[in-house]
């Protein structure tokens, strides 16, 4: 009883995060990954408040340096630094201040990051953590490959999870048989993607390996979904399929309020949020409507998320609530109006590098502005964001400063 109090009291005052301090923060980016490239760029991004004229940031690994004198106490640079994915965890970001080292980047295990910090994440549920999150999260390969619109993804959902990724972002289909909705699969812009059970192995891989939590989040079902029938007996292949590792709310448990540390003790780690109107088995959890701008440009998606009336709403949260941080490309940047001069014709459009321009801003948004009020933060080719070390860094804020209410108290 007394610890039911403790966490209502926490579930309270935990978004009040005005004790944390400012201290200073290196985020390293990866760009996407191109089929004719082994190794790809790495960007930084840093918040130095208390960096002095003079003060260099270094990015290095035994074989290359890149190094800058830092100007402005905040930014992102492209570095010229060039990596294989598998040996970027051997690249280091440093701050030095006369030949001395006065910052260095923390080492984090992407794959086991809410596991290693569990004794201060415990107390906390999904909505009070920061989770990022892939957007169409299936969307990484596609069966044929006509067609110009662009996979949002590069790597598989098991490699999205390893690499820290908690919420996967799935659109459902299936094809009608009998007039019955069966054989399910993942659908991106009208096309077939993988069939559903594809996209449970992936997770299930990565759950046999690690104690992690994941979201799957079902939404946008495509219109071969027609009745609450088609819902239920996709509701029952998912309990089928996902019986070890589904973690069931049910409607005497706390629902999305379920403490971390009571989902650890269950054993069953995937959570999953089924956004349908209709009747929806009270093993899902409340369906999850993701945010997102139709926004071609970064300044209308920034006064769409920083709408003080929402990020107020979402700072009181009792269910996740999913910001999904990309841009769409209008018709006119993916097809170039202007064919008259083809001697200059312009390459053909890259929703890649499209949005490895615009993610700089994922981290300067979701640490220097939106830091306290952000829960699920879903975006594009997510290595190019640095959003799953920004996560780590706030989620052990959090933890911390729950911890320090609970032995005050
Ligand atoms: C959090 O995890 C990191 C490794 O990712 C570890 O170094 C650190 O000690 C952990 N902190 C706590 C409080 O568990
Ligand atoms: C989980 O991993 C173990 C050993 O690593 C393996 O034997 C088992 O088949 C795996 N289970 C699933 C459901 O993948
Ligand atoms: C519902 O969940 C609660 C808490 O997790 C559990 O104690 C209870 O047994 C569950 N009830 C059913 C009917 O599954
Ligand atoms: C966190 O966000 C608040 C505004 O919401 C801002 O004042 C503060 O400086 C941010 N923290 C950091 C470390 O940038």
């Amino acid at each position: 009883m007394c610890r039911l109090l403790l966490l209502l009291v926490l579930h309270l005052n935990l978004l009040d995060l005005s004790s944390s301090e400012d201290e200073t923060l290196v985020i390293l980016t990866l760009s996407p990954a191109e089929e004719d490239e082994t190794t790809r760029k790495i960007g930084v991004y840093y918040h130095c408040p208390d960096c002095a004229p003079g003060d260099v940031l270094r990015v290095a690994d035994e074989h290359q340096i890149f190094e800058k004198i830092i100007g402005d106490p905040r930014g992102f640079l492209r570095t010229d630094l060039r990596v294989s994915p598998e040996s970027f965890s051997d690249i280091t970001a440093t701050i030095l201040r006369n030949g001395e080292l006065i910052y260095s980047s923390p080492v984090i295990d992407r794959a086991n990051w809410m596991h290693d910090n569990k004794s201060i994440l415990k107390y906390l549920s999904l909505p009070q953590l920061v989770i990022p999150g892939t957007h169409q999260s299936g969307a990484y390969d596609r069966p044929e490959t006509h067609g110009i619109w662009n996979l949002c993804q590069d790597l598989s959902i098991e490699d999205q999870l390893t690499l820290g990724i908690r919420y996967i972002d799935v659109q459902p289909s299936c094809k009608r048989i009998e007039d019955q909705c069966q054989s399910f699969f993942m659908e991106y812009s009208l096309l077939e993607m993988l069939p559903m059970d594809a996209v449970f192995s992936e997770i299930k891989g990565f759950l046999n390996r690690t104690n992690e939590i994941v979201i799957l989040s079902l939404s946008d079902f495509s219109s071969e979904f027609q009745s609450d029938e088609d819902h239920a007996r996709f509701m029952e292949f998912i309990k089928h399929e996902l019986a070890d590792d589904l973690f069931s709310f049910n409607t005497t448990s706390h629902g999305w309020s379920t403490p971390l540390g009571k989902i650890w003790k269950a054993e069953k780690r995937l959570i999953i949020s089924y956004n349908y109107g209709g009747p929806v088995d009270p093993t899902f959890g409340t369906g999850v409507q993701p945010f997102w701008c139709n926004c071609q440009r970064s300044d209308d998606l920034h006064v769409f998320f920083a709408d003080p009336q929402k990020r107020k709403n979402w700072a009181n949260r009792k269910i996740p609530s999913v910001d999904v941080v990309e841009l769409i490309p209008g018709w006119q940047t993916v097809v170039p109006q202007d064919s008259s001069n083809s001697a200059e014709s312009s390459p053909p459009f890259s929703f890649k590098a499209w949005t490895e321009e615009f993610s700089p801003k994922v981290c300067e948004w979701y640490h220097e502005q939106w830091n306290a009020t952000s829960n699920v933060v879903v975006v594009d080719f997510f290595e190019t964001t640095g959003v799953v070390d920004l996560a780590v860094h706030w989620n052990k804020k959090r933890g911390e400063d729950t911890m320090k209410k609970i032995t005050s108290a």
